[in-house]
């Protein structure tokens, strides 16, 4: 191969990423997050446009969960979001995904048009694969620096705990995490 086709294929498989990584299964990972990030992200702002955010909450606690039942296969594959500031305390991270988005984080400072993914073996032989999610400019009524209080009072009553305002567009928002259960 030559040096540009080396560079592409860098480019392509993305950071933290290494070449014996890149198989069917990081492909599968790869769809699955997006499946659903864009069933969520239309729900989400459908309802945002018809009833506005408050209303929206109500529409990504029950929706959230259910798309990623949805586009899980149970006993095979689990797909679902985590973060290092959560929401809802059913997203709460492992010790060792709070150490992967750790290093999310400073690899998207770094390079902020990369979005770092990476496959991690559990001890027991499971695969689960991670993906950036990064704060965009629609996500700022509900996790943005000046979420208004309305809104602020509705996610207050669901999560008393929450974590999850304060970002800024292009920080590290979240996660999706696919799990594979079984060893390849
Ligand atoms: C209408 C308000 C609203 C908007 C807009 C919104 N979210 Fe959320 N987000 C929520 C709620 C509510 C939860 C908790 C869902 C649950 O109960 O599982 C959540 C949870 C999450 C989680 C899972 C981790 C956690 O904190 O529990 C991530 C990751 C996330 N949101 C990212 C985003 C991103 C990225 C965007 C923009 C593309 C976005 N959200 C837009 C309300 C919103």
């Amino acid at each position: 191969m030559n040096k540009f086709g080396l560079i592409l294929m860098a480019v392509v498989m993305g950071a933290g990423v290494q070449a014996g990584e890149s198989d069917e299964r990081m492909e599968r990972s790869r769809e699955l997050s997006q499946q659903l990030q864009q069933q969520l992200g239309a729900k989400l702002m459908a309802a945002m446009k018809a009833e506005g955010p408050v209303h929206a909450i109500d529409v990504c606690h029950l929706e959230a969960p259910l798309i990623g039942e949805q586009v899980s296969t149970a006993g095979e594959v689990d797909v679902r979001r985590t973060a290092l500031r959560y929401r809802n305390p059913a997203n709460a991270p492992t010790e060792q995904q709070i150490a992967v988005m750790e290093q999310f984080a400073a690899q998207l400072q770094d390079a902020p048009s990369q979005i770092p993914e990476t496959m991690i073996k559990l001890d027991n032989g499971e695969q689960h694969y991670m993906r950036a999610i990064v704060m965009q400019p629609q996500c700022a009524a509900c996790h943005g620096g000046s979420v208004q209080e309305p809104v602020l009072r509705a996610i207050a009553d669901k999560y008393p705990n929450d974590q999850a305002t304060g970002f800024e567009v292009g920080d590290l928002r979240g996660a999706f995490l696919v799990k594979w259960m079984s060893e390849e």
